[in-house]
């Protein structure tokens, strides 16, 4: 029996920590049914931890991140919190988590399950078979950029300030996960920016060219607009394997890709840092979408997402990439059952509760595992 994992369990706010309770299901499955175990300790974040200590995150919460193998997040925010300053909304919580963990990779990967083909907004064979990637920059950018804030000019005029910066360093290192990942999939990168507005993005054009051209001469780079990647996600997502770009394009373009699966409930996310001596890299799991509060409490969220989220951890922190496949497979299958929830629901199909979605979830496991 291999040493149990350190995990950490943030569900958050909204429907966070309802999909994050179908989560410990398949914990426990894996618990008590193969070889890996886990060590889980649970800590407050985003408006959770504004209620009780006054901060969207505490220093202890930090730390024991710091020291976790992975650490699992649900989501932050909500219209309770909408008013507070800026520095303490929910959101800054995991903002800080991304900083002080430096988890500059940020994998997206859209995924179209057959059973959900026709819950997609688009046409059946535009979406067929899709598996792209997108890798979004988590550290920097406009996100992180100084200046920044709000200031009065004079009375009655204000000015609002943020400012998109990198460095090469940081283009570099986001693109060389793209062109690794990429070596390991179909084979090519799509590098997108706005070169023809925006300085910053000329740089990251040339950085990433000069990287492919150096590292990695054998994997094809092209050069795409944010606008014309956004329109060309729409348009023909499969021309894509790995798309990487900045912090807040990559924000914008995976909700554009969340749908292409059918719903923002079905897209994962995994937040890599870098690697150190001894190979141990620090990781945060999260749903691609929000706390959603307008269904929160409801057992209308969809947990897959986040169940998926898990299945990410198996793959890139805990060196399981069977134990992966076999989550991926059981929600594939537990799609061709028919049940649906609320976000993904189709004529003929079954509309269960959060937690019958991830009852169904073991079942499924269940069966492959025999
Ligand atoms: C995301 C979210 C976050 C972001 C928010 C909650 C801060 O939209 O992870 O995509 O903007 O990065
Ligand atoms: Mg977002």
């Amino acid at each position: 029996m291999a040493s149990n994992k350190r995990l950490l369990v943030l569900p958050g706010d909204g429907i966070g920590p309802e999909v994050m309770t179908e989560v410990h299901r398949i914990i426990n499955w894996f618990d008590h049914r193969r070889a890996v175990g886990f060590d889980v300790s649970e800590g407050l974040v985003g408006g959770a931890s504004y209620d009780k200590h006054g901060t969207p995150v505490v220093d202890d919460v930090v730390d024991q991140a710091m020291q976790s193998d992975a650490v699992l997040f649900g989501a932050v925010g909500g219209p309770n919190w909408d008013g507070l300053d800026f520095s303490v909304k929910p959101e800054r919580g995991l903002l800080r988590l991304r900083k002080d963990m430096g988890l500059f990779a940020n994998l997206r990967p859209a995924v179209v399950f057959e059973g959900l083909i026709d819950a997609s907004s688009l046409k059946p064979d535009l979406v067929r078979g899709l598996d792209i990637m997108i890798l979004r920059e988590l550290t920097g950018g406009i996100y992180f950029g100084e200046p920044r804030g709000v200031e009065e000019i004079k009375p009655g005029e204000r000015r609002g300030i943020n400012t998109e910066v990198y460095t090469t360093s940081e283009v570099e290192r986001v693109g060389r996960v793209a062109f690794e990942l990429a070596g390991k999939r179909k084979g090519f990168v799509h590098s997108v920016e706005k070169a023809n507005v925006m300085e910053s993005g000329q740089m990251w054009r040339e950085d990433m060219q000069a990287l492919r051209d150096r590292e990695f001469p054998e994997i094809p780079i092209h050069h795409m607009y944010a606008d014309n990647a956004a329109m060309q996600l729409v348009r023909q997502p499969k021309q894509f394997d790995v798309l990487v770009t900045s912090n807040l394009f990559g924000d914008i373009l995976s909700d554009v890709a969340a749908m292409l699966t059918g719903s923002l409930g079905m897209l994962p996310s995994a937040s890599l840092g870098a690697s150190d001596a001894t190979g141990r890299r620090l990781a945060l799991y999260e749903p691609v979408h929000g706390s959603a509060p307008d269904i929160a409490g409801q057992g209308k969220a969809n947990p897959i997402a986040m169940l998926l989220s898990f299945a990410m951890a198996l793959r890139y922190s805990f060196d399981l990439p069977e134990d992966a496949e076999l989550v991926e497979k059981a929600v594939s299958k537990l799609l061709d059952t028919g049940l649906r929830t609320d976000d993904i629901m189709g004529n003929g199909m079954t509309r269960v509760s959060t937690s019958a979605m991830g009852e169904a979830l073991v079942t499924e496991l269940d069966k492959l595992a025999v």
